[in-house]
Protein backbone atom coordinates (compact mmCIF):
# COMPACT_ATOMS: atom_id res chain seq x y z
CA UNK A 1 0.00 0.00 0.00
CA UNK A 2 2.82 2.49 0.93
CA UNK A 3 4.84 3.72 -2.27
CA UNK A 4 8.65 3.97 -1.76
CA UNK A 5 10.63 6.64 -2.48
CA UNK A 6 8.19 9.38 -4.06
CA UNK A 7 9.27 13.34 -4.69
CA UNK A 8 7.01 15.41 -2.81
CA UNK A 9 7.23 18.31 -5.43
CA UNK A 10 3.89 18.29 -6.70
CA UNK A 11 2.46 17.57 -3.00
CA UNK A 12 3.81 21.20 -1.58
CA UNK A 13 2.97 24.66 -3.29
CA UNK A 14 6.49 25.71 -2.58
CA UNK A 15 7.23 23.22 -5.05
CA UNK A 16 10.27 22.27 -3.38
CA UNK A 17 11.91 18.59 -4.23
CA UNK A 18 11.91 16.08 -1.34
CA UNK A 19 11.60 12.77 -1.31
CA UNK A 20 9.61 10.55 0.69
CA UNK A 21 10.89 7.02 2.10
CA UNK A 22 7.43 5.78 1.96
CA UNK A 23 4.18 7.40 0.60
CA UNK A 24 0.78 6.56 0.64
CA UNK A 25 -2.54 7.95 -0.55
CA UNK A 26 -5.49 7.89 1.50
CA UNK A 27 -8.96 8.22 -0.01
CA UNK A 28 -11.21 6.76 2.78
CA UNK A 29 -11.54 6.71 6.69
CA UNK A 30 -11.18 2.86 6.76
CA UNK A 31 -7.98 3.36 5.12
CA UNK A 32 -7.38 6.06 7.20
CA UNK A 33 -8.16 4.19 10.59
CA UNK A 34 -6.50 1.35 9.21
CA UNK A 35 -3.32 2.57 8.67
CA UNK A 36 -2.77 4.70 12.23
CA UNK A 37 -3.82 1.54 13.90
CA UNK A 38 -0.52 0.08 12.81
CA UNK A 39 1.82 3.91 12.03
CA UNK A 40 1.89 6.18 15.33
CA UNK A 41 4.64 8.21 13.71
CA UNK A 42 3.08 9.31 10.71
CA UNK A 43 3.90 12.84 8.47
CA UNK A 44 0.11 13.77 7.68
CA UNK A 45 0.43 15.84 4.12
CA UNK A 46 -2.75 18.04 2.87
CA UNK A 47 -2.94 20.51 0.52
CA UNK A 48 0.72 21.17 1.05
CA UNK A 49 0.09 24.77 0.84
CA UNK A 50 1.41 25.88 4.30
CA UNK A 51 4.82 23.92 4.87
CA UNK A 52 8.35 24.42 3.84
CA UNK A 53 10.18 20.82 3.24
CA UNK A 54 13.96 21.18 4.04
CA UNK A 55 14.91 17.46 4.29
CA UNK A 56 13.82 14.30 2.79
CA UNK A 57 11.10 12.39 5.19
CA UNK A 58 12.09 9.33 6.99
CA UNK A 59 8.61 8.99 8.63
CA UNK A 60 5.65 7.01 6.68
CA UNK A 61 4.26 9.88 4.79
CA UNK A 62 -0.04 10.19 4.59
CA UNK A 63 -1.21 12.08 2.14
CA UNK A 64 -4.85 13.20 2.90
CA UNK A 65 -7.16 12.85 0.08
CA UNK A 66 -10.63 11.77 1.39
CA UNK A 67 -12.84 13.68 -1.29
CA UNK A 68 -16.76 14.42 -0.28
CA UNK A 69 -18.86 17.35 0.27
CA UNK A 70 -22.80 17.46 1.15
CA UNK A 71 -25.55 19.72 2.36
CA UNK A 72 -26.82 18.72 5.83
CA UNK A 73 -30.12 19.08 6.25
CA UNK A 74 -32.06 21.62 8.74
CA UNK A 75 -34.85 23.12 9.61
CA UNK A 76 -33.43 26.35 10.57
CA UNK A 77 -34.60 29.27 8.20
CA UNK A 78 -31.77 31.42 7.15
CA UNK A 79 -28.84 28.70 8.03
CA UNK A 80 -27.28 25.96 6.32
CA UNK A 81 -24.91 23.62 7.55
CA UNK A 82 -22.16 22.50 4.68
CA UNK A 83 -20.03 19.86 5.05
CA UNK A 84 -16.68 19.17 3.31
CA UNK A 85 -14.37 16.12 3.57
CA UNK A 86 -10.58 17.06 4.65
CA UNK A 87 -9.38 16.37 0.99
CA UNK A 88 -11.53 18.67 -0.90
CA UNK A 89 -9.40 21.79 -2.53
CA UNK A 90 -10.40 24.82 -0.47
CA UNK A 91 -11.03 27.21 -3.49
CA UNK A 92 -12.79 24.58 -5.48
CA UNK A 93 -15.52 24.04 -2.00
CA UNK A 94 -15.77 27.83 -1.80
CA UNK A 95 -16.51 28.00 -5.36
CA UNK A 96 -19.34 25.65 -5.05
CA UNK A 97 -20.96 26.90 -1.82
CA UNK A 98 -20.83 29.92 -3.66
CA UNK A 99 -22.70 28.38 -6.95
CA UNK A 100 -25.48 27.27 -4.17
CA UNK A 101 -26.36 30.84 -3.35
CA UNK A 102 -24.63 30.17 0.40
CA UNK A 103 -22.66 33.05 2.30
CA UNK A 104 -20.06 33.40 4.32
CA UNK A 105 -16.79 31.84 2.66
CA UNK A 106 -16.73 34.69 -0.38
CA UNK A 107 -13.96 36.72 1.16
CA UNK A 108 -11.69 33.42 2.06
CA UNK A 109 -11.91 32.41 -1.57
CA UNK A 110 -8.29 31.47 -3.73
CA UNK A 111 -7.18 30.47 -0.48
CA UNK A 112 -4.69 27.84 -1.46
CA UNK A 113 -4.58 24.68 0.28
CA UNK A 114 -7.50 21.97 1.48
CA UNK A 115 -10.24 22.29 3.36
CA UNK A 116 -8.78 19.43 6.33
CA UNK A 117 -6.03 21.87 7.22
CA UNK A 118 -8.25 25.10 7.08
CA UNK A 119 -8.71 25.09 10.90
CA UNK A 120 -5.32 24.04 11.86
CA UNK A 121 -4.41 27.68 10.84
CA UNK A 122 -7.89 29.44 10.98
CA UNK A 123 -7.48 30.43 7.37
CA UNK A 124 -8.07 34.05 7.36
CA UNK A 125 -8.21 37.13 4.86
CA UNK A 126 -10.18 40.45 4.09
CA UNK A 127 -11.70 40.71 7.42
CA UNK A 128 -13.03 37.19 7.52
CA UNK A 129 -11.69 34.20 9.71
CA UNK A 130 -12.77 30.68 9.41
CA UNK A 131 -13.95 30.76 13.00
CA UNK A 132 -16.63 33.45 11.98
CA UNK A 133 -18.17 30.37 9.84
CA UNK A 134 -16.69 26.90 11.46
CA UNK A 135 -19.44 25.36 13.34
CA UNK A 136 -17.25 21.74 13.83
CA UNK A 137 -15.04 19.19 12.70
CA UNK A 138 -14.83 15.28 13.37
CA UNK A 139 -11.17 14.32 13.63
CA UNK A 140 -9.35 11.10 14.51
CA UNK A 141 -7.18 10.50 16.98
CA UNK A 142 -4.49 8.68 16.56
CA UNK A 143 -3.48 7.04 19.67
CA UNK A 144 -6.87 5.73 20.47
CA UNK A 145 -7.99 5.21 16.35
CA UNK A 146 -11.52 6.74 17.74
CA UNK A 147 -13.08 9.62 15.96
CA UNK A 148 -14.05 12.69 18.26
CA UNK A 149 -15.97 16.18 17.01
CA UNK A 150 -14.52 19.74 17.71
CA UNK A 151 -17.03 22.74 18.05
CA UNK A 152 -15.93 26.02 17.58
CA UNK A 153 -14.96 26.73 21.57
CA UNK A 154 -13.19 23.86 21.50
CA UNK A 155 -10.43 24.81 18.75
CA UNK A 156 -9.69 28.02 20.58
CA UNK A 157 -9.03 29.91 17.48
CA UNK A 158 -6.93 32.99 17.20
CA UNK A 159 -5.10 34.76 14.70
CA UNK A 160 -4.01 32.16 12.69
CA UNK A 161 -3.84 29.33 15.68
CA UNK A 162 -5.97 26.91 16.78
CA UNK A 163 -5.91 24.29 19.63
CA UNK A 164 -4.20 21.85 16.70
CA UNK A 165 -1.18 23.95 16.41
CA UNK A 166 -0.80 24.05 19.80
CA UNK A 167 -1.82 21.44 22.57
CA UNK A 168 -3.01 19.43 20.33
CA UNK A 169 -0.52 19.42 17.91
CA UNK A 170 0.50 16.25 16.08
CA UNK A 171 -2.37 14.35 17.99
CA UNK A 172 -5.31 14.67 15.75
CA UNK A 173 -6.39 13.96 11.94
CA UNK A 174 -8.97 16.73 10.70
CA UNK A 175 -11.06 14.46 8.48
CA UNK A 176 -14.48 16.86 7.95
CA UNK A 177 -15.53 20.59 8.40
CA UNK A 178 -18.76 21.53 9.01
CA UNK A 179 -19.49 25.39 8.16
CA UNK A 180 -22.22 26.93 9.10
CA UNK A 181 -23.48 29.89 6.15
CA UNK A 182 -26.48 31.59 4.98
CA UNK A 183 -28.80 30.43 2.51
CA UNK A 184 -30.12 34.28 2.16
CA UNK A 185 -29.84 37.96 3.73
CA UNK A 186 -26.44 37.17 4.12
CA UNK A 187 -23.92 39.39 5.77
CA UNK A 188 -21.54 40.99 3.46
CA UNK A 189 -18.00 42.05 4.61
CA UNK A 190 -16.72 44.96 2.39
CA UNK A 191 -15.05 46.81 4.89
CA UNK A 192 -11.31 46.14 3.16
CA UNK A 193 -10.43 49.41 1.35
CA UNK A 194 -9.28 46.95 -1.46
CA UNK A 195 -12.74 45.46 -2.19
CA UNK A 196 -14.55 48.31 -2.66
CA UNK A 197 -11.83 49.93 -4.99
CA UNK A 198 -12.33 46.72 -6.78
CA UNK A 199 -16.42 46.78 -6.99
CA UNK A 200 -16.08 50.44 -7.63
CA UNK A 201 -14.09 49.54 -10.72
CA UNK A 202 -16.47 47.37 -11.95
CA UNK A 203 -19.22 50.01 -11.10
CA UNK A 204 -21.20 47.31 -8.81
CA UNK A 205 -23.06 48.78 -5.97
CA UNK A 206 -25.24 46.22 -4.57
CA UNK A 207 -22.99 43.93 -4.14
CA UNK A 208 -23.80 39.56 -4.22
CA UNK A 209 -21.78 37.10 -2.90
CA UNK A 210 -20.10 36.08 -6.02
CA UNK A 211 -19.33 39.83 -7.31
CA UNK A 212 -17.90 39.52 -3.54
CA UNK A 213 -15.89 36.80 -3.92
CA UNK A 214 -14.98 37.70 -8.06
CA UNK A 215 -13.57 41.33 -6.16
CA UNK A 216 -11.44 38.64 -4.00
CA UNK A 217 -10.25 36.91 -6.85
CA UNK A 218 -9.36 39.89 -8.33
CA UNK A 219 -7.44 41.68 -5.61
CA UNK A 220 -5.38 38.17 -4.89
CA UNK A 221 -4.26 37.26 -8.35
CA UNK A 222 -3.20 41.19 -8.36
CA UNK A 223 -0.74 40.79 -5.08
CA UNK A 224 -0.29 37.69 -4.37
CA UNK A 225 1.88 34.70 -6.48
CA UNK A 226 -0.21 31.64 -8.13
CA UNK A 227 1.56 29.02 -6.89
CA UNK A 228 0.86 27.14 -9.76
CA UNK A 229 3.59 29.68 -11.67
CA UNK A 230 5.77 30.04 -8.93
CA UNK A 231 6.32 27.96 -5.64
CA UNK A 232 4.81 29.90 -2.57
CA UNK A 233 3.23 29.83 0.91
CA UNK A 234 1.21 32.38 0.72
CA UNK A 235 2.43 35.28 3.86
CA UNK A 236 5.53 33.41 5.07
CA UNK A 237 5.52 35.65 8.43
CA UNK A 238 3.10 36.39 10.79
CA UNK A 239 1.74 40.46 11.29
CA UNK A 240 3.77 41.44 14.49
CA UNK A 241 1.44 42.89 17.53
CA UNK A 242 3.79 45.41 19.30
CA UNK A 243 2.76 47.54 22.19
CA UNK A 244 1.60 50.88 22.13
CA UNK A 245 4.96 52.53 23.44
CA UNK A 246 7.02 50.52 21.14
CA UNK A 247 4.70 51.38 18.43
CA UNK A 248 4.85 55.52 19.50
CA UNK A 249 8.72 55.10 18.61
CA UNK A 250 8.25 53.84 15.72
CA UNK A 251 5.69 56.12 14.29
CA UNK A 252 7.97 59.16 15.49
CA UNK A 253 10.73 57.97 13.50
CA UNK A 254 7.63 56.40 10.29
CA UNK A 255 4.81 58.49 10.20
CA UNK A 256 3.89 56.78 6.82
CA UNK A 257 4.21 53.37 8.76
CA UNK A 258 0.91 51.37 8.08
CA UNK A 259 -0.81 49.83 11.29
CA UNK A 260 -4.13 48.41 12.73
CA UNK A 261 -5.18 48.93 16.00
CA UNK A 262 -5.52 45.28 18.27
CA UNK A 263 -6.92 46.87 21.61
CA UNK A 264 -6.13 50.03 23.45
CA UNK A 265 -2.44 48.20 24.31
CA UNK A 266 -1.70 46.59 21.15
CA UNK A 267 -1.23 47.30 17.47
CA UNK A 268 -0.42 45.02 14.76
CA UNK A 269 1.75 46.13 11.89
CA UNK A 270 2.01 44.71 8.56
CA UNK A 271 4.96 42.60 8.47
CA UNK A 272 4.63 43.05 4.64
CA UNK A 273 5.75 46.73 5.18
CA UNK A 274 8.34 45.88 7.31
CA UNK A 275 10.52 43.62 4.88
CA UNK A 276 10.00 46.05 2.25
CA UNK A 277 11.64 48.60 4.14
CA UNK A 278 14.52 46.64 4.66
CA UNK A 279 15.13 46.60 1.27
CA UNK A 280 13.84 42.86 0.52
CA UNK A 281 11.00 43.44 -1.65
CA UNK A 282 11.63 41.36 -5.17
CA UNK A 283 14.84 40.45 -3.79
CA UNK A 284 16.34 36.98 -5.71
CA UNK A 285 19.08 34.96 -4.03
CA UNK A 286 19.49 32.20 -6.61
CA UNK A 287 15.84 30.38 -7.42
CA UNK A 288 14.74 31.95 -3.77
CA UNK A 289 13.41 35.38 -3.69
CA UNK A 290 10.60 38.01 -1.79
CA UNK A 291 8.14 38.59 -4.31
CA UNK A 292 7.47 41.65 -5.89
CA UNK A 293 4.34 42.98 -5.34
CA UNK A 294 4.13 41.68 -1.74
CA UNK A 295 6.86 41.06 0.23
CA UNK A 296 5.18 38.91 3.29
CA UNK A 297 5.36 36.26 0.46
CA UNK A 298 8.80 34.19 -0.56
CA UNK A 299 8.73 32.33 -3.55
CA UNK A 300 10.61 29.45 -5.33
CA UNK A 301 11.45 30.71 -8.67
CA UNK A 302 11.99 27.03 -9.60
CA UNK A 303 14.45 24.83 -7.89
CA UNK A 304 15.57 26.48 -4.87
CA UNK A 305 16.06 23.97 -2.06
CA UNK A 306 14.08 24.69 1.45
CA UNK A 307 16.72 25.15 3.27
CA UNK A 308 17.76 27.94 0.78
CA UNK A 309 14.44 29.56 1.35
CA UNK A 310 14.94 28.62 4.93
CA UNK A 311 18.17 30.92 5.11
CA UNK A 312 16.79 33.95 3.30
CA UNK A 313 13.60 33.59 5.46
CA UNK A 314 16.68 33.75 8.58
CA UNK A 315 18.26 36.58 7.23
CA UNK A 316 14.78 38.62 7.09
CA UNK A 317 14.10 38.01 10.39
CA UNK A 318 17.35 39.37 11.51
CA UNK A 319 17.24 42.07 9.72
CA UNK A 320 14.18 42.98 10.71
CA UNK A 321 14.60 42.36 14.08
CA UNK A 322 18.18 44.62 13.55
CA UNK A 323 16.09 47.71 12.09
CA UNK A 324 12.95 47.85 14.20
CA UNK A 325 13.52 45.99 17.56
CA UNK A 326 10.79 43.59 16.30
CA UNK A 327 10.87 39.78 16.38
CA UNK A 328 8.68 38.40 13.16
CA UNK A 329 7.10 35.20 13.70
CA UNK A 330 7.44 32.76 11.02
CA UNK A 331 3.57 31.26 9.82
CA UNK A 332 4.93 28.65 7.51
CA UNK A 333 5.44 25.05 9.46
CA UNK A 334 9.17 23.79 8.73
CA UNK A 335 9.73 20.75 8.56
N1 LIG B 1 2.51 46.27 2.59
C1 LIG B 1 3.69 46.90 2.20
N2 LIG B 1 4.56 46.18 1.44
C2 LIG B 1 4.34 44.91 1.05
C3 LIG B 1 3.15 44.28 1.47
C4 LIG B 1 2.25 44.98 2.24
O1 LIG B 1 3.94 48.06 2.51
O2 LIG B 1 5.17 44.35 0.35
C5 LIG B 1 1.51 47.05 3.35
C6 LIG B 1 0.32 47.37 2.45
O3 LIG B 1 0.53 48.57 1.75
C7 LIG B 1 -0.80 47.51 3.44
C8 LIG B 1 -0.42 46.52 4.53
O4 LIG B 1 0.98 46.27 4.37
O5 LIG B 1 -0.82 48.80 4.01
C9 LIG B 1 -1.24 45.24 4.52
O6 LIG B 1 -1.03 44.54 3.31
P1 LIG B 1 -2.10 43.48 2.75
O7 LIG B 1 -3.46 44.08 2.71
O8 LIG B 1 -1.54 42.90 1.51
O9 LIG B 1 -2.23 42.39 3.87
P2 LIG B 1 -1.17 41.66 4.80
O10 LIG B 1 -1.35 42.12 6.19
O11 LIG B 1 0.21 41.75 4.23
C10 LIG B 1 -2.77 39.70 5.51
C11 LIG B 1 -2.76 38.21 5.55
C12 LIG B 1 -3.00 37.63 4.16
C13 LIG B 1 -4.35 38.12 3.67
C14 LIG B 1 -4.34 39.65 3.67
C15 LIG B 1 -5.70 40.23 3.34
C16 LIG B 1 -1.27 37.61 7.37
C17 LIG B 1 0.05 37.04 7.78
N3 LIG B 1 -1.47 37.73 6.06
O12 LIG B 1 -1.66 40.12 4.70
O13 LIG B 1 -3.07 36.21 4.31
O14 LIG B 1 -4.63 37.63 2.37
O15 LIG B 1 -4.00 40.16 4.98
O16 LIG B 1 -6.59 39.99 4.38
O17 LIG B 1 -2.09 37.92 8.23
C18 LIG B 1 -1.81 34.19 4.18
O18 LIG B 1 -2.04 34.03 5.39
O19 LIG B 1 -1.14 33.33 3.53
C19 LIG B 1 -2.29 35.38 3.50
C20 LIG B 1 -1.99 35.64 2.22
Amino acid sequence: MFQKNISLKPYNTFGIEAYAESFVSVTSIDLLQNIVAKHKHLFILSGGSNVLITKNIRQPVLHLNIQGKDIQKNKEENIVFVKAMAGENWHEFVLWTLENNFGGLENLSLIPGNVGTSPMQNIGAYGVEIKDVFYKLEALEIESGKLKTFYNNDCNFGYRESVFKNILKGKYIIISVTFQLTKNKHKLNTSYGAIQTELKKKNIKNPSIKDISNAIIAIRESKLPNPKKIGNSGSFFKNPVVSIDQFKDLEKEYPNMPYYKVSDKAIKIPAGWLVEQCGFKGKRFGDAGVHRDQALVLVNYGNATGNEILNLAKNILQTVSNQFKIDLEIEVNII
